[in-house]
């Protein structure tokens, strides 16, 4: 028998793979996307921009993000599959994220032969995943799906086919900064799980679907809605005193707060509150949310040092990420959704990346169960009963 690491539970500290996509240094506060700082690049790089960066490892050059940007476009229209079960879903009114999850698994429908490689079906999941969630939006609306316009880049894309209408330059670039902001972060997760996948030689649609019923749990990314729920159930900085007392008071945890591997704040957070703040200077009404949230923030982490001595709880991403796209005029059921959008670039570069080790992945577990056992049959245990 070979020799065995100590068990080490929820793989912390654990290095599962290598990667060139991306670097989180929880101490310094640092996410690196590529070479560059999430705060350098994610408010002001186009979202086509940041898949290209991290699964071929540069910027692109004007004529591949063009290439890029019309290979995208060209495979948003779902198949027909895909939109009857969105309706059969539409009417058991499921959370959009399961609606998510269940039409991920029917993405490579309707392709011609040549998009059923690695590489191209990446391209086709990320096209489609926008349309999906548009799509049952509106379904569950009672309206009817918005067929996806190639003329308008991914972020504007998805805001159009969900409202019907153009979006205002501000709420694209407010979305492309989100989605490039969550796009890759080291190995979480739901990359892990999109990683553990193709390391068997399965393919990148059954990654996606895995990666989506990683994310859609309450400690990884189900945790902006309750976050912004939180914020409204305050609805008054007074208040946040006494009521994020009483949560920790009942061993609950604080949605927005602490983070596996970022013990200062989450620098996503900082990218997300700087984009969250241009729609909420608006007027008056979200000035004030826009506070109380601030306010919130500071009575929880100023708590949490407190209930949680040395733990150093930190606001993370999912704090601002819920004013953020409360701001753009997401409905909360479309945060975890949304994150997964833009999430799905790191899962497909880091799914090409798995597959290029060729090396399957396989932990070991310590046994703690019984030894030595010696079988009885079912009169015998019967008789003894
Ligand atoms: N609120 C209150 N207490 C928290 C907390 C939070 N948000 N996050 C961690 N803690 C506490 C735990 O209860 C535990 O306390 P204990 O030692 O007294 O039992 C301690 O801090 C360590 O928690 P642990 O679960 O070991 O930390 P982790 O590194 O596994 O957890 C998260 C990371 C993200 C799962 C955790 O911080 C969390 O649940 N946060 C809330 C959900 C969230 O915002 N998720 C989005 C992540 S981006």
């Amino acid at each position: 028998m070979s020799a065995v690491a100590p068990y080490q539970p929820g793989l912390e500290g654990i290095v599962a793979a290598q990667t060139r996509l991306s670097h989180v240094d929880g101490q310094e506060g640092a996410l690196i996307l590529a070479g560059y700082r999430v705060e350098e690049i994610a408010p002001v790089a186009e979202f086509e921009e940041i898949v290209y960066l991290l699964w071929h490892g540069s910027l692109p050059t004007p004529t591949e993000l063009e290439t890029l940007r019309q290979e995208l476009a060209a495979w948003r229209t779902l198949p027909g599959a895909t939109v009857d079960l969105l309706a059969a879903a539409a009417r058991e009114r499921l959370p959009a994220i399961d609606a998510l999850r269940m039409a991920a698994g029917t993405l490579d429908l309707e392709l011609p032969a040549a998009m059923h490689v690695d590489a191209k079906l990446g391209i086709a999941v990320l096209a489609r995943m926008p349309s999906i969630m548009a799509t049952y939006w509106r379904l569950r609306q009672g309206a009817e799906p918005v067929p996806p316009d190639p003329a308008l880049g991914h972020a504007a894309n998805y805001l159009y086919m969900l409202c019907a209408e153009p979006p205002s330059p501000a709420a694209v670039r407010g979305l492309e900064t989100y989605l490039n902001t969550v796009a890759d972060h080291g190995l979480n997760a739901s990359t892990f799980t999109a990683r553990v996948i193709v390391a068997t030689r399965s393919d990148i649609v059954s990654a996606i679907t895995g990666a989506l019923g990683a994310l859609k749990g309450p400690l990884h990314g189900g945790a902006p809605g309750p976050a912004l729920d939180m914020v409204f159930e305050i609805g008054d900085p007074a208040r946040a005193e006494a009521y994020l007392r009483a949560k920790l008071e009942a061993g609950e945890r604080l949605m927005g707060f602490g983070h596996r591997i970022y013990k200062v704040r989450d620098p996503r957070a900082e990218v997300l509150a700087a984009a969250a703040r241009t729609f909420y200077t608006a007027s008056a009404d979200k000035r004030e949310l826009y506070a109380l949230a601030a306010a919130v923030e500071a009575t929880a982490v100023r708590l949490l040092a407190a209930y949680k001595p040395g733990r150093n709880l930190q606001t993370n991403v999912e704090f601002y990420t819920a004013l953020l796209l409360h701001g753009l005029g997401l409905p909360t059921e479309l945060f975890t959704p949304t994150f997964a959008i833009g999430r799905a670039a790191g899962w497909v570069g880091h799914a090409l990346e798995q597959i290029a080790t060729g090396r399957l992945i396989r932990p070991a577990a310590h046994y703690t169960g019984a030894v030595d056992r010696c079988w009885v049959d079912i009169a015998a245990r019967t008789a003894a009963a």
